[in-house]
């Protein structure tokens, strides 16, 4: 091999290589992005969240939930925990997060944190780990959690009604709102699951599918007939604060019973049962409740992706020194 002929060669895999790391690094994020600034900083929010979890496991799907409406609404960069003032209605004052739960734990582990390396971690990642803590903690799934998220500066309520999918979503809704995120249909029928703990209240989402569902006090035809009458028994109608299992009967226990629901017509909303419609997420659903399920495999990957979703890196951004306020 002549030296020309050599050094190409040698050019062509430094490319390469320099390819493979930028895929790697999708986003700027990477797992053990504070290794050097703050290596007790994963731990410090495992042992948080733990406390909290130990005691109230319902936190859990709360926490999880809490993940997911962050990154829909300006990315995953914290917009969810920044509280209103006067000026501004904030992403947690809109009625699809009114029902959030669990930002006393991002607090604590917020502080546990600063108090160890100020100023270095941000609150999104904090939401981005606390989720995936939460949900290994209830022995669910588990995955490494790429971070170097940094915290926006904007959070209205505007964009939260905008950007969060609707419960009485049909299915070319939902592909649409996942799209635009950069998620697949693969992703939308795996995320959904989700769903397989927690709780919901049953107004609207529920009540309005059984009481009114066009508009002449009637029952969503799609929904299986025994188990609306079910549902009816625990939500009247006008009932603004009773809630109601998402997966009943194993609503704490993060498994692939959602899709067996969903499959029988027992989806709790519009947008499980949505699934059903089409032919990728119908195809998904079906795959779970026989003996060869992936869901437990699939669910990390794709919180991973929901996880990148506009996400603030390098010197954008900040890091909040308070979850609940800006700098
Ligand atoms: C596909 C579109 C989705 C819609 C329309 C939707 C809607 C809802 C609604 C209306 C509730 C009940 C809130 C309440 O009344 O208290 C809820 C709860 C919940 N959602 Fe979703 N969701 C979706 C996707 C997801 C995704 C992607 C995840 C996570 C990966 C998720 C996780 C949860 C969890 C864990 C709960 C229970 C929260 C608790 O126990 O406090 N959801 N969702």
């Amino acid at each position: 091999m002549t030296s020309p002929e050599l050094l190409s060669l040698i050019f062509f895999h430094l490319t390469l290589v320099f390819f493979v790391l930028d895929l790697a690094n999708a986003q700027g994020l990477k797992v053990g992005f504070y290794q050097q600034t703050c290596p007790s900083a994963e731990a410090i929010i495992k042992n948080t969240t733990a406390q909290y979890i130990s005691r109230a496991p319902s936190l859990a799907p709360a926490l999880l939930r809490m993940h997911f409406h962050d990154c829909f609404v300006n990315g995953c960069d914290g917009s969810v925990l920044i509280n209103s003032t006067k000026k501004n209605q904030a992403e947690k004052d809109a009625a699809p997060n009114t029902s959030l739960r669990g930002f006393q734990v991002i607090d604590a582990a917020k502080t546990a944190v600063e108090k160890k390396c100020p100023g270095v971690v941000s609150c999104a990642d904090i939401v981005a780990l606390v989720a995936r803590d939460a949900v290994s903690m209830i022995k669910g799934p588990s995955w490494s959690v790429p971070t170097g998220r940094r915290d926006g500066r904007v959070s209205t309520a505007q964009n939260a009604l905008k950007n969060l999918p609707s419960p009485f979503s049909n299915i070319t809704q939902l592909k649409a709102s996942f799209g635009s995120k950069g998620l697949s249909v693969k992703d939308l029928a795996v995320l959904s699951g989700g769903h397989t703990i927690g709780i919901s209240h049953c107004f609207p989402s529920v009540t309005i599918r059984l009481y009114n569902f066009t508009g002449k006090g009637d029952t969503d035809p799609t929904i299986d007939p025994n188990y609306a009458a079910a549902l009816k028994k625990i939500c009247k109608p006008g009932n603004l604060t009773t809630i109601v299992e998402m997966d009943p009967g194993s609503s704490k226990k993060f498994d692939t019973d959602y899709y067996t629901m969903v499959s029988k017509r027992r989806g709790l909303f519009q947008s499980d049962g949505a699934l059903l419609s089409e032919s990728t997420t119908k195809a998904y659903v079906l795959s779970q409740i026989s003996s060869g399920s992936t869901f437990l495999n699939d669910f990390g990957p794709a919180m991973v992706k929901m996880g990148q979703i506009g996400v603030l890196t390098g010197k954008s951004g900040e890091i909040r020194k308070r979850c609940a306020f800006i700098n």
